[in-house]
């Protein structure tokens, strides 16, 4: 008889830093990790979302297969950026087998062409005259431009989610509790930053800032005359000869920026939702890490911020490591692991 929990879930997360593997397994009443690992792309590789060089791309998803030893080669991955489209659309209440047409219908007002997307919708809420649909168009040329760089490492798509809805799944599971209110949720990365809000486990806005952990490098690099290799070690602390007092003030006014970008883009969240204003922002991703990241916030928007764990509620046990172990990796982790949940789905055909 087959084991019944076998089947893993791969949540294979393509940025433009680092690609990122998890491996879960389906529990019960929990997840359990795998494996997970992360391979850093040479610079230029993936630029704003866009893959520049598919050949260095899939050599580094080739080598993290190759470093875990795994058979499974279907995976679960995600785009994001200019890739995709998320918008909020309210369609007249009709017949529930209607409404995919009644979306594609509503969706050619917003879109130039239907011809050049992949339509996909999310229901965010029925009843009364409307239907509240969150309406996803992937441009067709990204998409396909994503499944070749998986052909190319020798896998298979069993879906491709968006990674801000990723996110939002790794954080339905890490904080089921806090997921009933409202949360934004901000992942901030090498080239861009993510932000979804979340209201009783649905998303409801997301957006993708082209603005993250690259432009803290830039910023050191220029006004502090370093190469780009030196800036992002000062930026992590790790150039003994750097002036701190220097990068500090470099580090402080970027995030100044990235939470001003953020703070309007909640402003307008909330001129058309005033009724989902968020109890906390919760942020990830990489850059969620640099000093005084979580204070910044917090002083600007005036909300609580905390850091997510996205491995807050998943078993470590068969992983082969511990909290310890994954401390650096966790912040990476949240769209990773919010695509490999989403093979729980069942209507991902196995
Ligand atoms: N210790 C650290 N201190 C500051 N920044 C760090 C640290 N470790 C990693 N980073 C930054 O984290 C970023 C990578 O994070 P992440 O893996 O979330 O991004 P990505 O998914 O590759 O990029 P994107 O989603 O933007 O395309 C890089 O900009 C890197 O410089
Ligand atoms: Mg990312």
């Amino acid at each position: 008889m087959p084991e019944p929990y076998a089947k893993l879930s791969l949540g294979l997360d393509i940025g433009s830093s680092y690609v990122k593997l998890v491996a879960l397994s389906r529990r019960p009443d929990h997840w359990a990790l795998k494996h997970v690992a992360l391979s850093p792309l040479p610079e230029g590789s993936i630029v704003d979302g866009e893959v520049m060089d598919s050949g260095a791309v899939a050599e580094s998803i080739e080598a993290l297969f190759n470093q875990l030893a795994l058979d499974e080669r279907r995976v679960i991955s995600g785009i994001s950026g200019r890739a995709v489209i998320v918008k909020p659309i309210r369609i007249p209440t009709a017949d529930p087998d209607e409404l995919a047409q009644s979306v594609s219908w509503v969706a050619e007002q917003y879109l130039p062409s239907l011809d050049d997307v992949n339509l996909d919708y999310h229901v965010i809420s029925t009843g009364g005259d409307f239907t509240e649909v969150l309406l996803v168009a992937a441009k067709r040329e990204r998409l396909e431009g994503h499944l070749m760089i998986l052909r190319l490492a020798g896998l298979e798509a069993l879906a491709i989610d968006v990674d801000s809805f990723a996110l939002g799944n790794c954080f339905e599971q890490a904080e089921p509790e806090a997921a009933r209110g409202t949360v934004a949720l901000v992942n901030v990365g090498a080239s861009m930053t993510n932000v979804n809000v979340l209201a009783a486990g649905s998303p409801r806005f997301t957006r993708d800032i082209s603005f993250g952990g690259y432009n803290y490098t830039e910023a050191l690099a220029r006004d502090l005359s370093l190469s780009v290799a030196d800036a992002e070690r000062a930026k992590r602390g790790e150039l003994p000869d750097a002036d701190a007092a220097a990068v500090d003030a470099v580090v402080g006014e970027t995030t100044l920026e990235l939470v001003d970008e953020i703070s309007r883009t909640l402003t307008h969240f909330a001129g058309t939702h005033p009724e989902l204003v968020p109890d906390a922002v919760v942020l990830s991703g990489g850059s969620s890490v640099l000093p005084r990241i979580k204070s910044s916030f917090e002083d600007t928007l005036a909300i609580p911020v905390r850091l997510l764990d996205p491995l807050a509620r998943i078993d470590l046990g068969e992983s082969g490591m511990d909290r310890e172990d994954l401390a650096t990796l966790a912040p990476h982790l949240a769209v990773g692991i919010g695509l490999a949940i989403r093979g729980d789905d069942p209507e991902i055909d196995r």
